[in-house]
C-alpha cells in the first residue's frame, strides 16, 4: 500500500470549543472554484477541528503503539504480535490500524482490538477474519492519539493567543507585542539549526517548557512530558497545514485570484482612458471577462487547471514540506560550533567589542554602540521586502510585517535560551523570520563568534559600558 494515505481521526465533542480552522485572505480572494480546491485539498489532507486528518505523508508523529505481525495463529484468527515500545496503550476495544499487507490494501476494514494477552503476546482483532495478515504486516494501535491529545494541550493552553489554526491571531493576541507566532508560514526564530531549516522538536520543546523571556510566551513546565510532547507535534502540524495552504495559495494566485484580475482590469482600463484620442489601443476586456476565462481554465473538465496541474502541485507541496521538516531533524543540520567557547577573559570580550563595532559584524548599526537596542537603523524608514513600497513606521520589521526592536543586549535577556551555545547560535545563523542576519560560515569564523559571545554576555554587567566610536576601530584597521 502507497504511504500517503491519510486516517480520520474523530476528535468528538465536549471538547471545548469547536471552532473552525480559518483560512487565508490569500484563499478568500481566490476565484470561487480555485478557492474550493485548496479548501478541499486542506480538508483532504488535514481534516477539520472536529475531525482531524492523519496523513501519513507527512514527518508527523501521529502517535499511537506501533507493532508488526510475529506470527499468525493456526485458526488465523490471531497474531502474536511484536511492538516497538511500550504495549501498554493495547487494549481491548482500541482502534487497529493495518499500515502494510493484505489487510491494508483492504481499505474497507477497519479493525479494533479484540483482546491482548500481555504474557504471550497474543492479539485478536474484532472485523473478519479475511484477508488474513502475514507475518512481517505493520500495525498501528490506537493511531493519532498524539495529535488528539496535542489538540486538547492546545486549544487549553495555546488557542488563546496563537488561534486555532496557528495563525497567531487568538483572541488575546491583539495586545501582546511581539504577536504570538503564526505558524502558518513555517518560520521559527530561536532554532538551533542552520537557515532554512525547519526547527527540531527540540527546539520547540525549550520554547515551550521555559517560554521566551521578555514576551508574553508563557513557560509550560507544569506540563507533563507526553503533553508537552503532543503539543509540540500539534504545533508542528499546524505549521505544516499552514504553509501548505500558503503555498498552495502562491501557486495559484497568479493566474486565478479575483483581486489579481480587477487589479489588472483597472490598471488597464486607467490606462486606455489616459492614452491619447490618436492613439487609442483597443478597449480592454472587462474583469467580469477575464474572471470567466480564468474559471474555465481552471475547471476545464478535459485540459482544466484543477485536473491536470493541481494534484501535481498539491504532491509537491506536500513533499517539499516532509523534506523540510524531515532535514530540520536531521543533525548535519544542527550548528555545533567548530571550536569550543574561547575562554571568556578580558582579550577575548575587547576583540569581541572590535567586532561588534566593525564593518564586519555591523551589530552597533541595529544594537546601537552601547548595546542598548538603538543603532541607526532603528531610526531608518525600511522598504517593504520585495517591494518599493516603504513602511509607515520607522525602524525594523519581521517577516510577518510588524515593527521589532533590536535587543536592547545590556539587559542579559535572551529569548533564545541564555546558554553560551544558545547566542552562538543566534549569531552564527540570525533570528529566522527577523532582520537579525547570521554570520556564520560568511562574515565571522567561529572563534570570532565566540569572542563576540563573550562581549555580548558581559553587557549585562556593565553599568555604564564605555563609550566607544565605531570610528575608532575602522581607523585602527586601516
Ligand atoms: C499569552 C499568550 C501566549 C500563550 C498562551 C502561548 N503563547 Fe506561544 N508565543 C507567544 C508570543 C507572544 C510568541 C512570540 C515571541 C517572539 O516573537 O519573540 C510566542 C511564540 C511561540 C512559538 C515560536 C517560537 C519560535 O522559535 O519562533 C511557539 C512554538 C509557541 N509560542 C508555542 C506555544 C504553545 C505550544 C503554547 C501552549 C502550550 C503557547 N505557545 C502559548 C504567546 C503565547
Ligand atoms: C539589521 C539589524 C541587526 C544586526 C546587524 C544585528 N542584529 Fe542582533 N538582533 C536584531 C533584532 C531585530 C533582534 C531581535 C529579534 C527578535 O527577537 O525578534 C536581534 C537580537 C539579537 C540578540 C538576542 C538573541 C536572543 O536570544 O534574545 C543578540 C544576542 C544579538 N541580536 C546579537 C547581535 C550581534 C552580536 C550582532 C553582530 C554580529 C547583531 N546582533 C547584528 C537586529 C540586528
Amino acid at each position: 500500500m502507497a504511504v500517503g494515505f491519510a486516517v480520520l481521526l474523530t476528535v468528538g465533542c465536549g471538547q471545548g470549543p469547536q471552532a473552525q480552522f480559518s483560512v487565508r485572505d490569500t484563499t478568500e480572494e481566490l476565484l470561487s472554484p480555485a478557492q474550493k480546491a485548496v479548501k478541499k485539498a486542506l480538508d483532504d489532507g488535514f481534516g477539520t477541528p472536529h475531525e482531524l486528518v492523519a496523513w501519513q505523508r507527512l514527518p508527523v508523529n501521529y502517535g499511537g503503539v506501533h507493532g508488526a505481525v510475529g506470527e499468525v495463529l493456526a485458526d488465523g484468527k490471531g497474531i502474536t504480535a511484536k511492538w516497538e515500545g511500550d504495549a501498554a496503550g493495547v487494549t481491548a476495544g482500541a482502534p487497529l490500524l493495518w499500515i502494510s499487507g493484505a489487510r491494508a490494501a483492504e481499505s474497507t476494514s477497519v479493525d479494533s482490538v479484540g483482546s491482548f494477552d500481555a504474557k504471550t503476546k497474543t492479539l485478536t482483532w474484532s472485523g473478519a477474519a479475511e484477508p488474513a495478515p502475514a507475518a512481517g504486516d505493520k500495525l498501528v494501535i490506537g493511531f493519532g492519539q498524539t495529535l488528539k491529545t496535542g489538540r486538547m494541550v492546545y486549544m487549553k493552553n495555546c488557542m488563546h493567543c496563537h488561534g486555532v489554526a496557528g495563525d497567531g491571531a487568538g483572541p488575546t493576541a491583539k495586545y501582546l507585542n511581539p504577536l504570538p507566532r503564526d505558524y502558518r508560514s513555517g518560520v521559527f526564530k530561536f532554532t538551533s539549526t542552520l537557515t532554512p531549516e525547519k526547527p527540531t522538536r527540540d527546539d520547540l520543546t525549550r520554547v515551550v517548557k521555559y517560554g521566551i523571556p521578555g514576551t508574553y510566551m508563557p513557560s509550560f513546565l507544569w506540563l507533563g512530558g507526553k503533553e508537552t510532547e503532543s503539543v509540540v507535534e500539534y504545533v508542528r502540524w499546524l505549521s505544516m497545514r499552514g504553509e501548505f495552504e500558503k503555498r498552495l495559495d502562491d501557486d495559484l494566485s497568479g493566474d486565478f485570484s479575483q483581486k489579481a484580475i480587477e487589479e489588472s482590469a483597472e490598471k488597464a482600463l486607467a490606462e486606455f482612458k489616459a492614452a491619447k484620442a490618436d492613439e487609442k489601443p483597443e478597449k480592454p476586456r472587462s474583469a467580469g471577462d477575464l474572471k470567466k476565462e480564468a474559471v474555465a481554465k481552471f475547471t476545464n473538465e478535459t485540459d482544466g487547471y484543477e485536473k491536470t496541474e493541481f494534484p501535481g502541485v498539491i504532491d509537491d507541496t506536500a513533499n517539499f514540506l516532509a523534506q523540510g521538516w524531515t532535514h530540520g531533524e536531521d543533525p548535519e543540520s544542527l550548528i555545533l560550533p567548530s571550536v569550543p567557547r574561547v575562554p571568556d577573559d578580558a582579550a577575548s570580550r575587547e576583540r569581541g567589542r572590535r567586532m561588534y563595532l566593525s564593518d564586519k559584524g555591523k551589530c552597533y548599526t541595529c544594537h546601537g554602540i552601547q548595546g542598548r537596542g538603538d543603532g541607526a537603523a532603528t531610526e531608518d524608514f525600511w522598504k517593504k521586502p520585495g517591494s518599493d513600497e516603504v513602511y509607515e513606521r520607522r525602524g525594523l520589521h519581521d517577516a510577518w510585517g510588524h515593527p521589532l526592536m533590536p535587543r536592547n543586549l545590556t539587559l542579559g535577556q535572551y529569548r533564545g535560551g541564555r546558554r553560551p551555545l544558545d547566542v552562538f547560535r543566534r549569531i552564527y545563523a540570525g533570528i529566522k523570520g527577523t532582520p537579525m542576519p547570521g554570520f556564520g560560515r560568511t562574515a565571522l569564523k567561529d572563534e570570532e563568534i565566540w569572542d563576540v559571545v563573550n562581549f555580548v554576555m558581559s553587557l549585562q554587567y556593565q553599568s555604564a559600558p564605555a563609550p566607544a566610536k565605531p570610528a575608532e576601530h575602522v581607523a585602527e584597521s586601516k
